[in-house]
This record gives C-alpha cells, structure tokens and sequence, in this order.
C-alpha cells in the first residue's frame, strides 16, 4: 500500500501566516503539522509516501527531504493549482500504480492513527472507504446519506444534511478511483470535488465502505482550529526538561522545556511545550501554549497560544491568549509619551486590542 498526503492548496483561511509559511509547517505543539500525517503512515507500515505540493513549493521538500532520514521513500508531485482534491487523485496516478492507497489530508489532526481503518478497508475489500465523525456542522464538510448501515449518497457541503457525519480528510482506495476522478466535471467552485468523485463510484455500483472516528479528529482550516490541535497534542504528550529554571519559578503540570532554555522568576502552568534556547523573564506562561525556538518573553503573560520561532514578547501588560504568532514577530510595551499604539503589520493581520 502506497500513502497520498496534501501539502498544497491556498491555506487562504490562516493568512497572513500563509503569505510566508506553508500552512502544513505551522507547528502543532512545537512540531510540523504535517509531520503527524507522515508518522501516522509510517506508523501504519507504508513507506512509500507522495507528498502533494503547489509547483515551486520548496519549503516542505527542505523539511523532509527525499525521506531517508525517516526511513522512508517520499516522491513530490507538485500541482499547477489547487484544482480539488479529485484533481489531486488524478495527477498522482502515475505514482500510485495500481496499487491500493491512503489519500490522507495533511492537515488533518487525529489521535490514535490510521492503522484501524486501514485494516477494516482491507477486511471489507471495498473499492473505496471513508473515515467519517460527527461533527456538529456537518454543512461545512462532505457528508454521507447512510442507509441501513451503507452509504447511498454524498454531498459535498450541502445546505440541508442528510446526516450528522463529516467525511474527514482520510480515504482508502483501490484504483478504481481514477475511473470516477477522471470523469468528473469541475463544480461551480472550479474544482475537482473529491465527494462528486465518491458520488460517482456509489452510482457505477463501486463498494464504498466506512469507518467512525469516535476519538479526536480536526480539519485545520483555521486559527481556532489550530488551537484545538495543540491542546489535543499538549494534552497527551510526555514532558521532557532538558532547560535551566530558577529557584524563582514555579512550574506545574506537564511541562517540557528544550535545550539551552532559560526559565527566570516565571510561572509556567502546563500542558506547555517550550523549544530550545527560549528565554522566559518575569513571565506567566498559561496552559495550552507552545513557544517555538529562540523566543524571548519578557515581564508578559501567554496562555492557549502557538508562538512560533524567534518571536520576542516583552513588557506586554495585558494577557495574551488565543493567538498563533508567526516567525520573529516582535510585541513590546513602548516606553513613549503620549501612550500610543505603534504598528508595522503585513497584510491580512488581525489584531485584537483591549
Ligand atoms: P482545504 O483546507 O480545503 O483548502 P486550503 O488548504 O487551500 O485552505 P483554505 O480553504 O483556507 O484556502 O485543503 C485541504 C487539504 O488539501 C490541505 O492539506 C490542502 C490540500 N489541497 C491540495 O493539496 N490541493 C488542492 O487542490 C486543494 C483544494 C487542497
């Protein structure tokens, strides 16, 4: 079995971050996004991995590279547009073969892997099977009509759902697939719709089976849901303190703290992951917060927020919290009279003052 994962697309809903950064690089307690989906497949036994990119896209191919550090084979297929996800399937063929695969969405965060759904795919022998979960609005997704305990119709987000279930960004074929994502015409979006592709296997008698996430899964479309992911991570991983801390500091809860860290006359309430040669000063970190490496924050107070490298925070007076900070931004108190507020912001930001 062979693994399709997306790391293109416009990332148009995490603007400006994706002005600079590839959504699918943003970090999700401290590590890559993207890096959850490529373990997941490793972790399920699949070595041979096509990544999904915009043409030109350098970064993700500099951050993982051909693989074999992983112990894995990764091929790049770069996309002209981001046509559909369908349009995906259907310049990976040549990848594929006819070999069975796992379409996996890179920027879909779950908990417990993939192995399970792998092996109900496999024990069913369906032409194509979905990973559905309930979600509380499913007209934002792709969603199934099931009868008696079988899928009869798909709609990709329908104004009247037929059902509470969400198709997640997790898909298992068989190569019939390229019949369907081969005969499909673009939507009014001017996509490639994975769910007509879906819709067209159901009515050329293809078996379409599925599996329920019952645990945690998200489509990480937007800063909230960004938040959500770290929280999801922080809250099930194990701390490791590898920093220096004062006796002037108070840590409690899961707290992990990197290489050449420096905690000073702080106050850290985890679950907080704190990378290498972070400087914290006079400063209150709140649970939920995941600050990258080579950051300083100073005389501030941080809470359920993803900081991310080389970002420096100092003399803020009032909490910052709910917020994903890019690479080397600076937020500091200014000494200047009249008090006023002094911006330099790229386009698209969104700042929120008391
Ligand atoms: P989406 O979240 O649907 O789209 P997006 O990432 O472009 O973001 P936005 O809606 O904010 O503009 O994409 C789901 C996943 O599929 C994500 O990993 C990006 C990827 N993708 C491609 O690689 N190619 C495509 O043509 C599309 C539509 C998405």
């Amino acid at each position: 079995m062979k693994a399709l994962i997306t790391a293109g697309g416009h990332g148009t809903r995490l603007r400006p971050i994706t002005h600079t950064k590839n959504k699918h690089l943003i970090p999700i307690g401290n590590k890559p996004m993207l890096n959850y989906a490529i373990e997941y497949v490793q972790e399920a036994g699949i070595s041979e991995i096509g990544i999904i990119i915009n043409s030109g896209d350098q970064e993700i191919k500099g951050a993982f590279g051909d693989g074999t550090k992983m112990g894995l084979n990764i091929t790049y297929i770069p996309q002209e547009a981001p046509l559909g996800l369908a349009h995906v399937v259907k310049i990976s063929e040549s990848f594929i073969g006819d070999e069975n695969f796992i379409f996996y969405l890179g920027d879909n965060i779950l908990v417990g892997g993939i192995r399970k759904f792998i092996e109900d795919f496999e024990n069913n022998g369906s032409n194509c099977h979905l990973v559905l979960s309930k979600v509380k609005d499913p007209q934002r997704f792709g969603v199934p009509e099931i009868k008696k305990g079988q899928i009869v119709s798909i709609e990709e987000k329908p104004a009247n759902p037929k059902s509470d279930y969400a198709i997640t960004g997790i898909y298992l074929y068989d190569s019939s697939i390229f019949e369907a994502v081969n005969n499909i015409e673009p939507s009014a979006r001017g996509e490639l719709e994975i769910s007509d592709a879906h819709q067209y296997l159901l009515d050329s008698g293809a078996t379409v089976t599925f599996s329920e996430i019952t645990g945690w899964w998200k489509d990480t479309g937007k800063v909230i849901d960004l938040l959500e992911a770290n929280r999801l991570v922080l809250d099930n991983h194990s701390p490791i303190n590898s920093g220096n801390i004062d006796e002037n500091s108070t840590i409690v809860g899961r707290v992990s703290i990197g290489e050449g860290s420096h905690v000073e006359n702080s106050n850290i309430r985890g679950p907080v992951i704190i990378g290498n040669n972070v400087e914290i000063q006079d400063t209150y970190i709140g649970p939920y917060s995941s600050i990258s490496d080579g950051c300083k924050i100073i005389g501030s107070e941080v809470e359920y927020s993803i900081i991310m490298d080389k970002t420096i925070i100092k003399n803020v007076n009032v909490r910052i919290e709910a917020s994903l900070l890019g690479h080397s931004v600076e937020i500091r108190r200014s000494r200047s009279i009249p008090e006023t507020h002094r911006f330099m912001i790229g386009d698209q930001s969104r700042i929120e003052l008391k």
